[in-house]
């Protein structure tokens, strides 16, 4: 059964539509914000306000590039978890007065979810099971995707999330925010020579943590002051692999553990070049194929959005969806099905679509 959704992403700073026909994307727009650049990070109230300003300006877009009408849509779909509260109720809201406008079904959407099947738009074909590793800046999660409407948590973070080691670190060497990109090409003239922490790498449990890698990093730069872009590099490069080689490590054993024939990168870190050609080479051994998404299904987009709500539309029809009773949950994780425990653990647990 097809359909024909116009999708909606606002759970940080990109504004994002697009729209998804027969779990095909048809347009793609994502406008991020440049307004956050001068303070170092995201500012959660100028993100609000920005998705409000340019949230119908890119919905219209991503209709126009799609040579798709309003009349033409049988359901419109949001990410409402998780994210920024406010950002997230800006989309929300957009995507519900949308579909009572036009009576039409508002299918809601966890961001994860869009992440962890990204490797879907990548590739139509992709064999399942396959190890799912998602590395942005807000995440880092480690999934057992079992088939396209059920998939396994193997592990997160205990802490920063990769994305936002590099960014940290990134930072104490004075680099521009966002740093990944920044950190990746310094470390290209750097020999990764400084003994860094290799957190939880040995740990046989596909958790992560990476804040006391920052911590060293730090540590090692109050004690050797970088006097040279060379010192710079090195510590770039060395601070690179650490994160790279448990991430990698994590992946792989995963992927060993369960004998998928795929790996798939998403999120915004699988950009990075050292992580790729690393797992590349070592999933090459295994015969394991390695998806990276397009960088624009691999940063926060709505195709990704789209395809989730595509396959919920598939499962239930749009009559399950016409409710519009759903709230946003700005929460990391869908905690409450484990019960109320703030900590309760999601490890290990089974999720379908
Ligand atoms: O997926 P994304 O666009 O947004 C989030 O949902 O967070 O990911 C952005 C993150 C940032 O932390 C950024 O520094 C990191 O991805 N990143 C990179 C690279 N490109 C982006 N990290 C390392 N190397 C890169 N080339
Ligand atoms: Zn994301």
């Amino acid at each position: 059964m097809g359909y024909c959704i116009l999708a909606i992403e606002t759970s940080c700073d990109e504004t994002a539509a697009a729209v998804i026909a027969e779990r095909k994307v048809l347009s793609n727009v994502i406008a991020s914000q440049q307004e956050h650049h001068r303070w170092g990070g995201i500012v959660p109230e100028i993100a609000s306000r920005a998705h409000l300003e340019r949230m119908w300006f890119i919905a219209e877009q991503a209709l126009e590039d799609a040579g798709i009408e309003l009349d033409q849509l049988d359901a419109i779909a949001c990410t409402v978890q998780p994210g920024l509260a406010g950002s997230l109720f800006v989309g929300a809201n957009f995507a519900k007065g949308l579909a009572l406008g036009l009576r039409r079904a508002c299918v809601p959407v966890h961001h994860l979810e869009g992440h962890i099947l990204s490797g879907l738009l990548a590739d139509p074909a992709l064999e399942l099971p396959a190890v799912v590793l998602v590395a942005s800046g807000g995440h880092t999660l480690l999934v057992l995707l079992e088939s396209v409407a059920q998939y396994r948590v193997l592990g997160s973070t205990r802490d920063d999330a990769a994305g936002e080691a590099f960014d940290k670190i990134a930072t104490l060497l004075g680099l521009d925010y966002p740093g990944g990109p920044a950190l990746e090409q310094l470390a290209r003239s750097g020999t990764p020579d400084i003994p860094l922490p290799r957190p939880l790498l040995s740990d046989p449990r596909f958790e992560f943590s990476f804040s006391g890698l920052k911590t060293a990093v730090r540590r090692y730069l109050a004690e050797h002051p970088p006097q040279s872009d060379a010192d710079r590099a090195r510590i770039a490069a060395s601070a690179q692999a650490a994160i790279v080689e448990v991430l990698v490590a994590k992946t792989l054993r995963a992927a060993e553990m369960f004998g998928v024939r795929s790996i798939v990168l998403a999120g915004g870190v699988a950009a990075n070049q050292m992580l790729q050609q690393s797992v590349r080479s070592s999933a090459q051994r295994g015969s394991i194929r390695v998806i990276v998404p397009d960088r624009q299904y691999a940063l926060d987009n709505a195709a990704m959005i789209g395809l989730v709500a595509h396959i919920k539309l598939e499962l239930r029809g749009t009559d399950a969806y016409r409710m519009l009773a759903f709230s946003i949950d700005p929460t990391p994780w869908r905690m409450h099905r484990h019960g109320s425990n703030k900590h309760a653990r999601y490890e290990d647990a089974t999720f379908s679509l």
